[in-house]
């Protein structure tokens, strides 16, 4: 391995290609790949090798500079170029991070390869910086919301640094709690059926030592009705311009439980994540991925042959549940309509 893959970052730029870690390799493998062209780019990205907003948008970054690079020969070949892009964006749907990173760096390709290289390495060197703020914030909101008790946070899917090119964003915000002090204890829901939450969200916890049990999804909702739980921490793949956010499936029925129980729900995320094209979550399209991740089971059928399945991969969680959404810049708390239903001091 390179000496400047030193493993701070998930993904780096060396020589020309995306050295990043195979996501799914772990928790057992910590396996590096090299990806030189963008073909390989893509695969990773939809088999989730790369996965999480942030991350999935540096890769697409990168991506148009390989494609740049591999269509350099004396003139560049723009039109391969945007189609690559358009194959890059098509990766995956749903997280405005991949379409905003791609796009930000084909804005560049008219000044030549040099403009579109730099502008991709700056927004892989700006990831870790922006999810950083916002993880700081967010656990400055936390201390605020939960004042005068080590917190118990439960954290859906995978949102640490192999969710984003350094940093995390919600999982980021549990690191600084507990480093902090003020953490009790984490609870980290599996994350059916690719199991973010289960391979990788507890492969980050135990790295950084932070205490934190495992519960599958349907779980979720006791611990909070238990009192289990002081605070919902998530984060996002898209927002829309009134709050409503897209997130790993299973982010809704957390979002309803907090709502009930009384507890602040808090979304984490930079602000390449917050798409203001579009109005609410309704025009969000959510990723419907392969029935085979839910009839079957480390590759065994557990369900009739022929079976139909429903795989969204994400749910829109409406901004009415939502305590607050912070990103590097902004602090978005609700006020309006009902919510919160009982001062969250009270508890
Ligand atoms: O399908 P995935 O694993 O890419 O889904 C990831 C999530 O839903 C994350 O919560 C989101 O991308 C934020 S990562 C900082």
């Amino acid at each position: 391995m390179p000496a400047e893959v030193n493993e701070e970052h998930s993904i780096y730029w060396v020589d020309g290609a995306i050295v990043t870690i195979d996501q799914r390799a772990l928790p057992d493998d910590l396996r590096w790949l090299r990806l030189t062209t963008v073909e390989e780019v893509v695969d990773a990205i939809r088999t989730l090798a790369i996965r999480g907003a942030p991350a999935i948008g540096a890769a697409g970054a990168l991506g148009v500079a390989i494609s740049v690079l591999r269509n350099d020969n004396g003139w560049l070949d723009t039109d391969a170029v945007h189609a690559d892009a358009g194959r890059l964006v098509a990766a995956r749907p749903t997280a405005v991070n991949l379409s905003w990173a791609v796009h930000r760096t084909l804005h560049r390709l008219p000044e030549g390869p040099a403009a579109v290289l730099d502008e991709a390495r700056s927004i892989l060197a700006l990831d870790g910086v922006v999810n950083r703020q916002a993880a700081r914030r967010a656990a400055d909101l936390v201390e605020r919301l939960c004042p005068g008790r080590p917190v118990a946070a439960l954290t859906h899917c995978n949102t640490g640094r192999l969710a984003t090119v350094a940093g995390g964003t919600a999982l980021g915000a549990i690191h600084h709690l507990y480093a902090r002090g003020v953490l009790r204890q984490v609870i980290a829901t599996e994350t059916r059926p690719l199991l973010q939450g289960a391979r990788l969200t507890t492969w980050e916890l135990r790295e950084a030592g932070i205490p934190h049990r495992l519960c599958i999804d349907s779980a979720g909702a006791s611990a909070i009705a238990r009192g289990d739980v002081d605070v919902v921490l998530v984060g996002a793949d898209r927002i829309a311009a009134n709050g409503d956010t897209a997130n790993k499936v299973g982010t809704l029925p957390l979002a309803l439980a907090a709502a009930h129980y009384g507890i602040p729900f808090i979304v984490v995320a930079p602000e390449s994540t917050v798409d203001p094209a579009i109005a609410d979550g309704s025009a969000i399209v959510i990723e419907e991925r392969r029935p085979e991740e839910v009839t079957h089971h480390a590759g065994v059928r557990v369900a009739p042959a022929g079976t139909d399945v429903y795989n969204p991969a994400f749910d829109c969680t409406p901004a009415t549940l939502i305590t607050a959404i912070v990103t590097e810049s902004r602090l978005l708390l609700w006020t309006g309509g009902a919510w919160p239903v009982r001062p969250i001091a009270d508890r």
